[in-house]
C-alpha cells in the first residue's frame, strides 16, 4: 500500500499561545488539542499529518520551501501574518499543491485590518469562524481537493 499523503500544518504568530490566549474569541482548547483533531481526522481519510508552528515569518517561508515536491498539501493559519505577509504569499505560490487557510474566528467579522488576507489568493479556499470545528473541517476540505 503506498505511504499516506502528507499534509502539512503550518500556525503562524502567537498561535502557540492557543488555550490562554483571548479564549473569548479563541477559544480554549490549545494548540496540541486542535492538532489531535487535525490528525484524528487526517486519519479517517487516509492522510497523515506533519506541523509548523513559528511566530517568525521566516521560519513558516523556510517550511513551505522544504514541503516543495514532498508534502501533498499545506493547510495554513497563519495567524496575523494572514493580513500583511506576502513573503508567504509567495512562498505558497511557489508551492506545487492545494493550500487551504484556516481561523478560528471570523476576521471577516472583527477589525477592519482583519478583513485582508494576503494568503486567500494563493488558497484554494478559506475554512474560517468555526472555532474548535476548525482543523477538521480544514483537513477535510484538504482531502477533497486532494481526491480531485
Ligand atoms: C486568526 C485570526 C487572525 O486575525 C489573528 O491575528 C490570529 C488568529 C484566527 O485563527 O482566527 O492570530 O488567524
Amino acid at each position: 500500500m503506498a505511504a499516506p499523503k502528507i499534509v502539512l500544518i503550518l500556525s503562524g504568530a502567537n498561535l502557540n499561545l492557543l488555550g490562554q490566549r483571548e479564549p473569548e474569541i479563541y477559544g480554549t482548547m490549545t494548540l496540541d488539542d486542535h492538532l489531535n483533531v487535525a490528525r484524528a481526522t487526517a486519519k479517517d481519510v487516509g492522510l497523515t499529518i506533519e506541523h509548523v508552528q513559528a511566530n517568525d515569518s521566516a521560519q513558516l517561508v523556510e517550511a513551505i520551501h522544504a514541503a516543495r515536491g514532498r508534502v501533498a498539501g499545506i493547510v495554513i493559519n497563519p495567524g496575523a501574518f494572514t493580513h500583511y505577509a506576502w513573503s508567504l504569499h509567495d512562498a505558497l505560490a511557489a508551492f506545487d499543491g492545494p493550500v487551504v487557510e484556516a481561523h478560528l474566528s471570523q476576521p471577516l467579522a472583527r477589525e477592519s485590518w482583519r478583513h485582508t488576507s494576503v494568503i486567500a489568493p494563493v488558497a484554494a479556499g478559506t475554512i474560517s469562524g468555526f472555532g474548535a470545528a476548525t482543523y477538521a473541517l480544514a483537513v477535510t476540505a484538504m482531502a477533497a481537493l486532494l481526491s480531485r
